[in-house]
């Protein structure tokens, strides 16, 4: 098979099954293509959508977004997960701002230089909005690459991710990057799907090496899964009237800058914490516990219920704290599972024991 017949048939495929139609193939400036590389990366295009919808509507430019508070921006994110992502939309537009006059640069090496921009993104950036000649290697593109080459190797090495590199930097197409790349990205999330890949629909299957095989669970080759580890946390949640008590996380971990109920390793370290901000620890109602899972670990929550009837002064001298109110929320960072306890009482559904 010839290059180009990999890539014709993969356009081919594009013209007839591919996604033209998302939010942000309607209206391709750099600045829009470039939130919505960010906020793909390790999320599906169908939860991105709102996320998307909602953040060009609050930040439709760059100067919106720099002028913007980073609690408003991560209020903006809360749910969508991986923060640092949002963290660096926030710096990359308060340093286009200053060293780019607002505009987003159109060279690989300014794109490069951004905070949470790799060569890939770079990549995606340049080829979806303006057509440029750049490859996208995530890994959608890795896996069909893996497979149609029969390519043996672990991801993680570093000779597999550049032969992987040199492979698609060869295929991809001068004249038509931008729809070459987002053809094989949706061929990797469509067709050639992590698990068992649709072989019998896919333009590729012809020359594809675990095709013929048979053997498409051999490609890519899986790394020995360690057990993910379980961490306890236990959530005080102090209610008054319509009012929830929490905190902004100063530590350098993946909920930074969100704001979390108090939360503690151990129900003693919570009950003791709760005693000394002189709340009546017989008034506690235990709450169904749940689990949050992440990509390296899973939070064993159990949530611990005190409705105060009168307020109490909870604020600590090194934490920022406030009164979260249900009735007209603040627009502040909230991770998923703080944001879903405080929606179940603003539902009034949430199951107490
Ligand atoms: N993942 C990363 N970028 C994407 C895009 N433009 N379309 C679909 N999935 C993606």
């Amino acid at each position: 098979m010839t290059i180009y017949s990999f890539s014709q048939l993969v356009l081919n495929w594009y013209h007839f099954y591919g996604r033209k139609d998302l939010p942000w193939q309607k209206n391709k400036t750099l600045y829009i293509v470039w939130i919505s590389e960010i906020m793909l990366q390790q999320t599906t295009v169908k939860s991105v959508i709102p996320y998307f919808e909602k953040f060009i509507l609050n930040f439709p430019n760059i100067k919106t977004l720099s002028n913007a508070k980073l609690d408003e921006v991560l209020h903006l994110w809360s749910g969508l997960g991986y923060y640092n992502r949002a963290r660096n939309i926030h710096k990359s537009a308060q340093i286009i701002q200053i060293k780019h006059n607002g505009i987003f640069p159109n060279q690989f090496i300014e794109v490069i230089k951004l905070p949470g921009i790799g060569k890939s993104t770079a990549g995606a950036i340049l080829s979806l909005s303006l057509n440029f000649f750049y490859s996208i290697l995530d890994g959608n593109v890795k896996r069909i690459l893996i497979r149609y080459y029969g390519i043996i190797g672990s991801l993680k090495d570093r000779t597999t991710e550049k032969k992987l590199w040199d492979i698609i930097e060869y295929i991809t197409p001068i004249h038509n990057s931008a729809k070459f790349n987002q053809a094989m990205m949706d061929l990797g999330s469509l067709i050639c799907i992590r698990g068992k890949a649709k072989c019998n629909i896919c333009p590729l299957n012809q020359k594809c090496v675990a095709y013929i095989e048979q053997k498409w669970e051999k490609y890519p080759l899986k790394h020995i899964k360690k057990k993910t580890p379980k961490i306890i946390s236990w959530f005080v949640l102090i209610k008054f009237k319509n009012n929830f008590w929490i905190e902004k996380n100063t530590k350098k971990n993946i909920w930074r800058d969100l704001f979390c109920f108090p939360s503690f390793d151990s129900q003693k370290k919570a009950l003791i914490w709760s005693k000394e901000k002189k709340i009546n620890l017989n008034k506690r109602k235990k709450m169904i516990s749940f689990f949050h899972q992440f990509s390296h670990f899973i939070l064993h929550i159990h949530p611990i219920l005190f409705e105060l009837s009168s307020i109490l002064e909870i604020h600590e001298k090194d934490k920022m704290g406030l009164w979260y109110d249900l009735n007209n929320p603040q627009h502040i960072g909230l991770p998923r599972p703080v944001k879903k306890i405080l929606e179940s009482f603003k539902k009034d559904i949430f199951l107490r024991g």
